[in-house]
């Protein structure tokens, strides 16, 4: 069969192939859609932002790279939906993320080959992963916490509606091990999902999963599932000497941190590593993304994979062990000099929050600082520097005094 040549003056062109693939539809977008009216709101705000930084002192999150090395990212769909470790058909940074879990995977002691994670969109997310697996394990299970969990623990409770106990604690926000002990012993057999928190969110108390276990043992209870709720210590002290291990060299079955708090990543989020392969019972298929749907959200962020990757591999080790070091001096610092005033503060070892007095209305807005009841609270994260620290403590001693 021929083809009849063309009664048109356009005739087709042979076919040669492509010499190099350029690939640009955001700037016919740029040109179209100028950003011109955008730029003075967009520089109002950054000059806000840097001055609202440099008064961060009451929340856990660092400031410590900007980041822009991957401003060129944001323009693309990265979607890390689905199970890292079967990649979606999509555009995805799932490399990336498999990379970062591989690295705490080894500085928490976990064998991938056994166990299994994923980048969520933070503590909370992670938590809920866990306890749903904790669920899953022991349908009958009793959720224990204590009253210095963070609130996520409530919301989860309700929303998995588990039957739940709260564990009370000392005046310092220290996890009550008499109460524990009695909770356990009140179960009578009846399997346990047990949250603890390294540290607990007002007062950084490192509620020790080594301690809890022993009681667990001595009480033989023998059908428990442990998560350790690491938010904000879990990229920090497992760098630092002597401190107490919180991590899968202990009987634990799952672990997470939050993204944006230790390792101050813009974008929040968190990281959740447990014992097993994903075994959840909600994992299904999502064979139209080309994945295995074993996490809890669907659609995932995968540029905060490249953060973290960013993290990792420019800090490594040895800066993030410097980073938490510097941490842990502003906050014994802190303290030195707050006693010195005649201010009585609260400060766990290993810990980089610090207790106080709640100051007036002005200076806790100022300093952003976390307040509950008479207490406020400063996290001395990397991004508080030592001038801004004595600063602030300067501002704090006088304000106390004329409260
Ligand atoms: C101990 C603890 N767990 C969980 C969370 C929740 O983390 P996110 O805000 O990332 O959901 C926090 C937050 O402060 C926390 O302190």
């Amino acid at each position: 069969m021929g083809c009849e040549s063309s009664p048109l003056s356009i005739q087709p062109r042979p076919f040669t192939i492509a010499s190099r693939v350029t690939y640009n539809p955001w700037a016919t977008n740029d040109q179209r859609y100028p950003a011109a009216d955008q730029e003075n709101r967009l520089h109002d705000l950054h000059e806000q932002l840097i001055e609202r930084s440099a008064h961060y002192i009451g929340f856990p999150n660092s400031r410590i790279f900007d980041f822009k090395i991957l401003a060129d990212f944001l323009k693309f769909n990265i979607n890390n939906i689905g199970d890292p470790w079967h990649p979606n058909s999509g555009i995805n940074t799932c490399d990336f993320e498999r990379e970062v879990l591989e690295f705490f995977a080894g500085i928490f002691h976990l064998d991938l080959n056994q166990g299994w994670g994923y980048i969520t969109n933070g503590g909370t997310e992670s938590n809920m992963y866990a306890i749903v697996r904790g669920r899953d394990a022991y349908p009958d299970a009793q959720l224990i916490f204590s009253e210095e969990s963070h609130y996520s623990l409530t919301k989860i409770a309700h929303l998995l509606r588990m039957p739940h106990s709260v564990v009370p604690c000392h005046a310092d926000g220290k996890l009550n091990l008499e109460a524990f002990a009695s909770q356990i012993k009140d179960l009578n057999g009846k399997p346990c999902v047990i949250n603890l928190s390294v540290g607990t969110t007002f007062h950084g108390a490192i509620e020790s999963p080594a301690e809890v276990l022993n009681i667990l043992d001595r009480q033989g209870c023998k059908e428990y599932y442990l998560h350790v709720d690491a938010a904000l210590y879990g990229p920090m002290l497992p760098f630092i000497e002597g401190a107490p291990s919180f991590d899968f060299q202990l009987p634990i079955h799952s672990l997470s941190f939050s993204g944006h708090k230790f390792l101050g990543t813009p974008i929040p989020c968190g990281l959740v590593l447990c014992d097993r392969k994903q075994d959840p019972r909600f994992g299904s298929s999502a064979e139209y993304v080309g994945s295995v749907d074993t996490t809890l959200s669907g659609s995932r962020d995968g540029v905060s994979a490249l953060i973290l990757w960013t993290l990792i591999t420019r800090l490594k080790g040895n800066g993030m062990a410097e980073l938490a070091q510097q941490s842990l001096q502003l906050a014994e610092d802190a303290v030195l000099w707050l006693r010195d005033a005649g201010i009585e503060c609260i400060h766990h070892p290993f810990g980089n929050i610090v207790v106080f007095p709640r100051p007036s209305v002005d200076l806790a807005r100022k300093w952003q600082l976390a307040t509950r009841g008479d207490l406020a609270h400063i996290v001395t994260l990397p991004g508080v520097t030592e001038a801004m620290l004595k600063t602030f403590i300067t501002e704090l001693i006088v304000d106390l005094k004329n409260e």
